[in-house]
């Protein structure tokens, strides 16, 4: 791994490892053009070759003897308003006389080992300096009298950068910031297919795919939230691609929690930009003299085997330089979790229950969620209030801890940390702490309000609450929750100039809680959550090695929602559960073995009573467990490959193989039956072509595998040869609608 520099003419940066190549370079101008990011290829003395200066007729030109220099139509790293590019710019300064036009230029670069992480932003890390190279291109505007540091983080094991910019203010004012985001990467065609992980509440990160075509295409979040509505993630693939193993893609997301834009612009000479980072439109920061802002980090990668390749890149870059918790790289423990169980209605003796049956079948964390502090008996009271529910359990939140302890199990609590109901004591002591707006009605939203974490005192207070239990109860586990979003946005504490700080200020707050509570115990596992996969980002993934996907806990709707998850996210961090039947959010029945074929996928746990279950299914039960404890190292760690995508027909298909090749696991899922089907073929991935597996009972080399296919089993097609009328398979399990089939393939 090296960045490369060119001192020619024209200062060139070739940040290359063995998979990508980021070549950037001072352009005629002084500010910084890109030339290529893509595959690979190889260090030469020059690249100016490889630069398009084109004129374009009415296109504005910054000298005048070089009608050819426009930044019209220039690949810009870090691009401006008023200088003759008219796409969208990455920043924006307001000068005291009220001027937005911005020109940094070139003023000296940096290049060192390793990376110091951010200061109050989660960020990507290495343990080992050998990890991680970084670039710093310092600019400055000599007219407004601020500076940029441009960074780049090489990555050596990945085909992965990480990117931001950190504003100085060296005038002798305040500075305005406007805009300012993490980074701005602009592609020489529009050649791409755009996928986006769009959603709602229940139906998080759905895949929508489109060709791009001149205009811009923003997502973006507006509600405190990184949201379930569109994840802050962004995937380019070559245009007409139809798998997803071949072909350039290049993935982008970033490490952030609240309020983000991504931006897609093609412009009318076909070229493509792509932006991401804090929402300009809720943004405004006031940088007074010496000052700095530093903007989250964007995390961004590139496969030429196609989305299997990209997302092998993203799993790989997270495990290993964001993900920092003592979990990171170990595997998550197999949990029951109380809420769909018996959501508020519990009592110690419930829990008890619970806790013994879940040990009996080998479940590991016993998880308590909502309900057990204040007087919570519904979600109408006592966020805030963190001390026990005496009416539920008498005997102490303490005393709980111990009692599940003792039967052998880890224990676990669910927190909002964030939020507060009227009805609380911590309202009453302390209404300001509310966020509203003066002389504004507020929405409501699930009965509750957003604690204004904009202010220190109220993140130590939660912190100070929390951590009397998290030692009282010896805490081996937080689930984190958020349920609501941020309306009426405004802090009494921020004054009139710095309200447009606020929801960055919120999610400063937010990881400020995160940080002292990661720091103070680190063998807490912390699973974010917000109703569900609501803040399913890098962000939170830095403080909570895993998340809670979504609250549709249906095995057919979890195909989707975990298949476009994984597109950037590791399997480690899907919080997966099997649940009970009919489903709670779409009624449906599928069987215990589909639930947990699908469940399997994800950390892996269940949440539903297993005290009234049949002996039948508690067999299956610690029958599964004893499987997913034999693979789930494979199954988290393993390399993840997508097969035939939910989102395009009646089947879905996904297997994990193992580092060193030598065992997979195959994982088919059937939505409808279907009589007399047509052959079902699957040709595998990554395997090792020359190993001899065995499936089932029969012996495959891996390019077979991988080039004639595996065929899959028919369970119905007449009578006389169906294995339904051999009597081997039974209706609703391997036959009917829903069914699923899991191979275990290993090299003999
Ligand atoms: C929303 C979460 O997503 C659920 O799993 C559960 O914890 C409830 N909140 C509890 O209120």
């Amino acid at each position: 791994m090296s960045i490369f520099v060119n001192n020619n003419k024209n200062l060139e940066f070739h940040l290359t490892n063995n998979k990508i190549s980021y070549i950037i370079t001072v352009l005629k101008n002084n500010q910084i053009g890109n030339i290529y990011f893509g595959k690979a290829i190889k260090h030469r003395e020059s690249f100016d070759h490889l630069m398009i200066n084109r004129c374009c007729v009415l296109a504005p030109y910054n000298f005048e003897d070089d009608m050819d220099f426009s930044l019209e139509t220039t690949r810009c790293e870090y691009p401006v308003f008023g200088k003759g590019d008219y796409r969208k710019e990455a920043f924006n300064i307001k000068d005291e006389n009220g001027s937005t036009v911005n020109y940094p230029t070139f003023v000296s670069y940096s290049i060192y080992k390793g990376k110091e992480e951010y200061s109050k932003l989660p960020s990507t890390y290495c343990e080992n300096e050998e990890d991680i190279t970084t670039l710093e291109i310092l600019l400055e505007d000599k007219v407004q009298k601020y500076q940029i540091i441009l960074k780049y983080h090489l990555f050596e094991n990945y085909g992965s950068i990480s990117r931001s910019s950190k504003f100085i203010n060296l005038s002798k004012h305040k500075l305005e910031l406007n805009k300012a985001l993490s980074f701005n990467l602009d592609f020489d065609s529009n050649n791409f297919n755009l996928l986006t992980l769009d959603g709602a509440w229940t139906r998080e990160r759905h895949i929508n795919e489109r060709a791009l075509l001149p205009g811009i295409i923003q997502i973006e979040s507006l509600r405190g939230a990184s949201s379930a509505n569109h994840n802050p993630s962004l995937i380019l693939k070559d245009k007409n691609t139809l798998d997803e193993n071949t072909n350039d893609a290049y993935g982008f997301s970033l490490i952030y929690s609240g309020n983000f834009e991504a931006n897609v612009q093609v412009d009318t000479y076909n070229t493509t930009r792509v932006q991401m980072g804090i929402n300009s439109s809720t943004f405004k920061w006031i940088l007074s003299p010496n000052e700095t802002f530093q903007t989250p980090e964007a995390l961004i990668c590139f496969s030429n085997n196609g989305i299997n390749g990209l997302s092998n890149t993203f799993h790989r870059t997270i495990e290993n330089h964001i993900i920092k918790s003592k979990y990171k790289n170990k595997v998550r423990p197999i949990l029951l979790n109380n809420w769909e169980a018996t959501y508020f209605n519990f009592t110690e003796d419930k829990l008890l229950q619970l806790a013994s049956k879940a040990k009996e079948v080998g479940v590991e964390l016993f998880v308590l969620d909502d309900g057990w502090f204040g007087e919570r008996n519904d979600d109408t009271s006592s966020l805030g209030d963190w001390y026990t529910n005496t009416s539920k359990l008498p005997n102490g939140i303490g005393e709980l801890a111990k009692k599940i302890k003792d039967i052998g199990l880890k224990f676990g609590l669910w927190f909002e940390p964030e939020m507060i109901n009227i009805k609380s004591k911590l309202y009453k002591e302390n209404p300001n702490w509310v966020i509203s707006t003066p002389n504004r009605e507020s929405c409501f939203g699930r009965n509750q309000f957003v604690l204004d974490f904009t202010n220190d005192e109220v993140v130590e207070y939660i912190y100070s609450k929390m951590s009397i239990i998290i030692s009282d109860t010896k805490l081996d586990y937080i689930k984190w929750d958020m349920n609501r979003n941020i309306t009426e946005p405004f802090s009494n504490l921020l004054s009139k100039d710095q309200q447009g700080e606020f929801f960055h200020r919120y999610i400063l707050g937010v990881y400020k809680l995160y940080e002292k509570l990661t720091k103070e115990f680190p063998n807490v596992l912390f699973e974010s959550c917000a109703s569900g996969g609501g803040r399913f980002d890098l962000g939170m993934m830095y403080y909570a090695p895993q998340a809670w996907c979504s609250d549709d806990t249906d095995a057919i709707e979890r195909l989707k929602i975990q298949y476009g998850t994984s597109l950037v996210y590791p399997i480690s961090t899907i919080g997966s559960h099997v649940s009970a039947i009919p489903n709670h959010q779409v009624g449906r029945n599928t069987s215990l073995k589909f639930r947990s074929d699908v469940a399997y996928f994800g950390t892996f746990g269940y949440e539903l009573d297993i005290t009234t279950m049949s002996n039948e299914e508690i067999e299956k039960i610690k029958d599964d467990i004893k499987f997913f404890k034999e693979y789930r190292e494979l199954i988290q760690f393993g390399d993840f490959v997508r097969l035939e995508s939910p989102f395009k027909g009646n089947t879905c298909s996904w297997m994990v193989i193992s580092k060193d090749k030598k065992t997979a696991i195959l994982a088919y899922y059937k939505i409808l039956a279907t009589a007399n089907p047509p052959l079902n073929k699957i040709k595998l991935k990554g395997l090792d072509n020359n190993l001899l597996y065995k499936i089932e009972n029969n012996h495959f080399y891996g390019d077979e595998l991988m080039n004639v296919g595996f065929n899959l089993e028919i369970p119905f097609n007449g009578t006389a040869r169906s294995e339904y009328y051999k009597g081997k398979i039974t209706t609703g399990t391997d036959f009917g609608d829903f069914t699923s089939q899991l191979y275990i393939i290993k090299a003999e």
